[in-house]
């Protein structure tokens, strides 16, 4: 069996809620009260909602992220999000939480220590602060700071125990999809509906690949767009504008990965998506022409996701 790489083994093994919703062109908004939220945690006591605490924390985010330091913190923060509260699942009305802290020997969870312990590092300097708070606002602060939207943010989540952990796991059982499979823009579909998402949010999130780098599949590494740490629409230009020749997953037959003639830029299937699919292309070239419109909906998209499942969140602190 291959080592699959990490964020498709996400999609792979998460894939199973059932697909109720399309939602091509509007934004779902914002989720009304919850039914059965994410309930409290060992850190309760009342979330932080000091606008003061917080402007700390995002001052010190600021520096971690910034660039020149070359720690390249920022695309881990965004990644870290994605990996923690990507777990919600309607179906449950959970996830997230900062469990993926309970999940790391899962693969798809490689090389997330390394933003987890910066968080943790600045919970313990602001006693009360939930790290499933610190993990969403980190994501943010990266974004903006990389020259992305400003996204609002509301404090109040809580973290959850290693028995939330299993319960989000076992919500997820079907290992089975680690094969490569086919039929990638469905299984995308399949994948987002647990989240209530439709095509536009999809094309949105793997817009979020303007950051950062990978190593995958071959030890070299490439990035997504131009510059890995800025973020704006150059995803987009580079998934509709360059060549991509096609070459086999080393080790995982029948799976493909594509990358620039230069060498310097990949594609999973999961990205190539974007040029396969009719409503994909129509929404990716509309992000490709626009970055305005890519920064207001990613914006208000990533609010949307980041509180998923969370009640009673206090007022934005930014
Ligand atoms: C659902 C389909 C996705 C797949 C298959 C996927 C796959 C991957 C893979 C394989 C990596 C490289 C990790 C490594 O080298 O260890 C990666 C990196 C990254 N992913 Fe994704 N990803 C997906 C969605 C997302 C989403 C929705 C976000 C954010 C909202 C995201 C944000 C990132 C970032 C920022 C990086 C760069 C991390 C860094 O440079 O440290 N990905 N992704």
């Amino acid at each position: 069996m291959y080592q699959l790489h990490s964020g498709c083994q996400l999609i792979f093994s998460y894939g199973q809620g059932g697909y109720s919703q399309v939602n091509i062109g509007t934004l779902n908004p914002p989720p009304g009260p919850n039914q059965g939220p994410n309930t409290g945690g060992p850190n309760t006591g009342g979330p932080v909602t000091n606008p003061q605490v917080w402007a700390n924390i995002r001052q010190r985010l600021v520096q971690l992220v910034h660039p020149q330091l070359n720690d390249k913190l920022g695309p881990a923060f965004l990644r870290l999000a994605f990996h923690d509260q990507g777990t919600y699942n309607k179906s449950i009305n959970k996830g997230g939480g900062a469990t993926v802290q309970f999940m790391l020997n899962e693969p798809q969870n490689g090389g997330l220590e390394r933003p987890i312990n910066a968080l943790k590092l600045i919970q313990q300097q602001n006693p009360g602060v939930s790290l499933a708070d610190l993990i969403i606002f980190a994501a943010c602060v990266g974004i903006n700071t990389l020259g992305g939207p400003s996204i609002t943010f509301r404090p109040g989540r809580r973290d959850l125990t290693p028995q939330d952990a299993q319960e989000i796991l076992n919500a997820h059982p079907d290992k089975n999809l680690l094969l490569p499979k086919p039929n990638h823009e469905e299984l995308m579909r399949t994948f987002y509906a647990k989240y209530g998402f439709g095509d536009r949010e999809i094309v949105l999130f793997n817009g979020a690949h303007t950051l950062g780098h990978t190593n995958i599949p071959d030890g070299k590494f490439r990035g997504w767009s131009r510059n890995m740490q800025k973020f704006d629409n150059d995803y987009f230009v580079r998934v509709y504008q360059e060549q991509w020749p096609v070459f086999p997953f080393p080790g995982a037959p029948g799976k493909n990965f594509w990358k620039t003639p230069d060498d310097a830029l990949i594609l999973f299937e999961t990205d190539f998506i974007l040029r396969t699919d009719n409503s994909f292309i129509q929404i990716g070239q509309d992000y490709m022409r626009n970055n305005d419109k890519f920064f207001r909906d990613f914006a208000q998209m990533f609010q949307v996701f980041g509180e998923l499942g969370w009640s009673n969140l206090g007022n934005p602190v930014f």
